[in-house]
């Protein structure tokens, strides 16, 4: 049993780390045959990603997908920490197995992820759920099978969590939900440590691929036909500064770029990190998106730095002129915290001002959350809940409201679509635009994986709506 430890997690030593391969036991190959599994996945798309690794992990171990949980072997949580109704959605589907698992004692459940990584979500499960079969943590995803075959065959509680880094893992199988577009991680962990974020913590610190794995990837994805790739990390803009002196995330951008895969995207970016020469590489290939998720969490300097961002108001809007000078068209998107600790009403007017130079096409709004063992959470927070709330209403308003206006510009443009499918009610396709808008348009003989040109009719606030232009 390996327990999480914070004051470990703290640490920010680099300690030398090696590249292996994974293998999996050759006796654990199809031992699970015949065996159903349900994972549920929550939060970014790192874990979405994760979950394409645990899913083909499983199909080697024999188990094959249910998605009625209620009807599963094995139930596996993929848990996300970063705000607490994250958390809170996992212990109710826990409520809920733990239910089930009283009616079918054979029910296996286990959970990984960032919640497994937390010494109080431990401490809970280990007084309160003695029914969880196995908890794996983030640093050590690749073991599930080793866990899980321990649970299963000892029948007691197996909880392996590591608070440093371990090895890192190449070649992990993979079952990619989609046959056309792929995230590629590129960095795992996170060095910032902003003060209301628990990820550096769950993540552990900054660890970059090698360039030929990661190369290397994106040629086999190519070969496969891959129309997009999505460069994954906590803050890709760090990229390579862990490994290499003259190679970052520029250089891997223009690298990727010249494979000539028609799209690329990367998330997510800290503003502090994002230099003029990856600026000039994302002016310079078309294939590179015009579409950056930029998080700015606040437009009031005092509380960027009580945040610990690291960057000014003003620094942040001349980065982000530099943006959309840099290509003909550049959408951005953001995310804003509201009520953060001692956020006073003209810290957030701030953060109003600044919405409304920039005019996001996109913004993630949240309502600050304290995380246990984070700086901010020991601050006052003399913020009342319904002044929060009232503040994330009012942000909503003004950012949704650029959200249409930035969609209208669109009408009677033809843009590039990536077709994702068929809507539910089967009647339009559809698909993203280079700037990663969403587009239901009507056409006929569409596949999923095709990069089509759809001619805008009209704009809503979410989406785009068109028809198939051909010309
Ligand atoms: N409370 C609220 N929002 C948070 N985020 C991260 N930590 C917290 C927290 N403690 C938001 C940030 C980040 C996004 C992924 O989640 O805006 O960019
Ligand atoms: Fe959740 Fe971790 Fe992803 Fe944050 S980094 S959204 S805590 S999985």
């Amino acid at each position: 049993m390996h327990l999480p430890d914070y004051k470990e997690a703290k640490k920010r030593e680099n300690t030398p780390y090696q590249t292996r391969d994974y293998q999996l036991k050759q006796n654990l190959r199809d031992k699970y045959q015949g065996k159903s599994y349900f994972l549920k996945t929550y939060g970014c798309q790192m874990n979405e990603h994760d979950s394409e690794n645990i899913k083909a992990m499983l199909e080697e171990l024999g188990f094959h997908e249910q998605e009625d949980y209620r009807k599963a072997d094995l139930v596996m949580l993929n848990t996300c920490s970063i705000r607490e109704n994250a958390h809170n959605k996992a212990f109710g589907m826990l409520g809920r197995l733990k239910n089930l698992k009283e009616k079918n004692p054979n029910l296996f459940v286990g959970i990984c992820g960032c919640m497994a990584q937390e010494e109080g979500v431990i401490e809970k499960i280990t007084s309160n759920y003695p029914w969880l079969n196995f908890v794996l943590g983030t640093h050590n995803l690749c073991d599930l099978p080793n866990v899980l075959d321990r649970a299963f065959t000892e029948n007691k509680q197996e909880i392996e969590v590591y608070s440093k880094e371990l090895d890192m893992i190449e070649n992990a199988p993979v079952l990619r939900d989609k046959s056309y577009k792929a995230y590629v991680n590129i960095i795992y962990g996170c060095n910032k440590f902003c003060t209301y974020c628990i990820v550096p913590y769950t993540r552990g610190r900054e660890r970059s691929r090698k360039k030929e794995d990661i190369l290397k990837e994106v040629k086999e994805l190519i070969q496969k036909g891959y129309q997009e790739v999505t460069l994954l990390g906590q803050n890709v803009n760090a990229y390579g500064k862990d490994l290499y002196d003259d190679y970052g995330l520029g250089e891997l951008l223009e690298d990727i770029a010249k494979l000539k895969i028609p799209r690329i995207r990367f998330v997510t970016s800290h503003p502090w990190d994002f230099t003029d020469s990856m600026i000039k590489v994302i002016g310079k290939y078309e294939n590179i998106m015009p579409s950056i998720h930029l998080p700015v969490q606040s437009g009031s300097n005092s509380i960027l730095k009580k945040m610990g961002r690291r960057y000014t108001k003003e620094s942040y809007l001349c980065l982000f002129d530099k943006l959309k000078k840099c290509r003909k068209h550049m959408a951005i998107s953001t995310d804003i915290i509201v009520g953060f600790p001692g956020e006073s009403e003209k810290d957030f007017q701030d953060t109003l001002d600044l919405v409304k130079y920039c005019k996001f096409d996109n913004a993630f709004t949240f309502i600050y959350s304290p995380r246990e063992n984070t700086p901010a959470a020991k601050l006052k927070d003399d913020v009342s809940k319904e002044e929060k709330e009232q503040r994330l209403y009012q942000l909503n308003e003004i950012v949704n409201q650029y959200f249409l206006e930035n969609n209208q510009k669109h009408i009677g443009k033809v843009e590039k679509v990536l077709v994702e499918g068929k809507s539910q009610k089967k009647e339009m396709y559809f698909g993203y635009t280079e700037e990663n808008k969403l587009v239901n348009f009507h056409g006929k003989n569409v596949a999923a994986g095709e990069i089509v040109k759809v001619k805008i009719l009209e704009a809503k606030t979410w989406s785009l709506d068109g028809e198939l232009y051909e010309s």
